[in-house]
């Protein structure tokens, strides 16, 4: 039974990957920062199938002591701080988990077994201030937040250690993508939220930052079936993964409260305390390589999206009303 060692197992993505690997054979070995309550609401349906273990991307010992315990043939570090605007808060921090955070688990590979394959989760966000149109694995980047210059940092050194040291190490540029497990404070997910509330008369607005922002919109779902294919490949790469469409946020909310009924614009308020210092305005991908080399290919659109998420909150939050 081949293993793979997941960190941030507990957060989005960790949880979608779990299911796709325990589906595909593996033994699944997900990795927690400890904390005095537990976290694991997306995972739980899993637990038993899975094994939960303590580390944290601050500390090197434990990412060797884990590796060595373990074994993994395939590595997939999700965990990051993620949040674009807590990076601003938070610039340090960020920089300590979301770039050396990287170098730190590639030591920990490079010492305790340099045929492990490494995937490292990097963004649309690097491209930032984007330099062309639609982004590609070719298209220099230009980050816009200590998140995004974090980024740039763990891609680079995914391909410093992949050159210099020979290891397995692909860097998966996934644009956004969203899903009914999104953290409650991003755009699409507090949309959701908000439009669920106020159908069902438990809240009266919705205060947003930027409408104009666009961002190219993907499932979660189908986005760690592409993590996993850069693993089996014969060789290791860079890989864009988007839909190759790009969203307002205000379509967003178009979309999504029209599901239920209602007309946005009488429900969203504009609120200066969601604008940010410096903003992405647009991203869209060109996910040609992925679908050429990788066979990757969507299954769930950007309207298929956003009403999944919708009913999926509606859902919820019937229950708790
Ligand atoms: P997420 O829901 O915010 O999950 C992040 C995970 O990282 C959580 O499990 C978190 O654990 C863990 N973590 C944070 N700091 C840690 C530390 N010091 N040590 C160990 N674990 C730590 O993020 P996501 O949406 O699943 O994204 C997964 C990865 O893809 C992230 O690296 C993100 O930056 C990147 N990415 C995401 C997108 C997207 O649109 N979702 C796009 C491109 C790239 P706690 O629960 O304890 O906080
Ligand atoms: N969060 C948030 N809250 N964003 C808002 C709001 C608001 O109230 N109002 C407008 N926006 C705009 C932001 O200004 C941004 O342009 C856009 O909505 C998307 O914001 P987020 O959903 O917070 O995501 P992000 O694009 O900053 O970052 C996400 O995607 C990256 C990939 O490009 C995160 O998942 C990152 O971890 C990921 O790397």
């Amino acid at each position: 039974m081949p293993v793979a060692f997941v960190t941030g197992i507990n957060g989005q993505d960790g949880s979608y990957l779990a299911e796709l690997l325990l589906k595909k054979g593996y033994k699944v070995v997900g990795m927690v920062r400890r904390s005095s309550t537990m976290n694991y609401e997306r995972i739980e349906h899993l637990m038993d199938q899975i094994t939960i273990v303590q580390g944290d991307l601050h500390d090197q010992g434990s990412l060797l002591g884990l590796l060595e315990e373990h074994r993994p043939s395939e590595i997939y570090n999700l965990a990051a701080q993620s949040f674009v605007p807590t990076s601003w808060n938070q610039p340090a921090l960020t920089g300590d988990i979301t770039a050396l955070g990287v170098t730190r688990m590639l030591e920990a590979i490079r010492f305790i077994d340099p045929k492990i394959r490494f995937y490292q989760a990097s963004s649309s966000e690097m491209f930032g201030k984007v330099l062309e149109v639609p982004q590609s694995e070719n298209t220099p980047f230009y980050p816009r937040s200590p998140y995004g210059v974090a980024k740039v940092y763990g891609h680079w050194i995914t391909i410093n250690y992949r050159e210099s040291f020979n290891l397995f190490a692909a860097s998966g540029i996934l644009f956004n993508h969203e899903s009914p497990r999104r953290g409650l404070e991003f755009v699409t997910r507090k949309i959701s939220d908000a439009v669920a509330r106020i159908k069902l008369e438990l809240a009266k607005e919705l205060r947003l930052g930027n409408l104009e922002a666009q961002r190219d919109w993907g499932f979660a779902g189908d986005y760690v079936e592409a993590m996993w294919l850069m693993l089996q490949q014969a060789e290791p790469d860079n890989y864009v993964i988007g839909t190759g469409e790009s969203h307002s946020v205000r379509e967003f909310c178009e979309i999504a409260f029209a599901h239920v009924g209602l007309d946005y614009k009488q429900y969203v308020v504009q609120d200066e305390r969601f604008y940010r210092p410096a903003e992405v305005d647009l991203l869209i991908s060109d996910p040609s390589l992925a679908k050429k080399k990788l066979g990757w290919n969507l299954k769930v659109d950007f309207k298929q999206l956003v009403t999944m998420m919708v009913d999926a909150d509606m859902k919820r939050l019937r229950v708790k009303k």
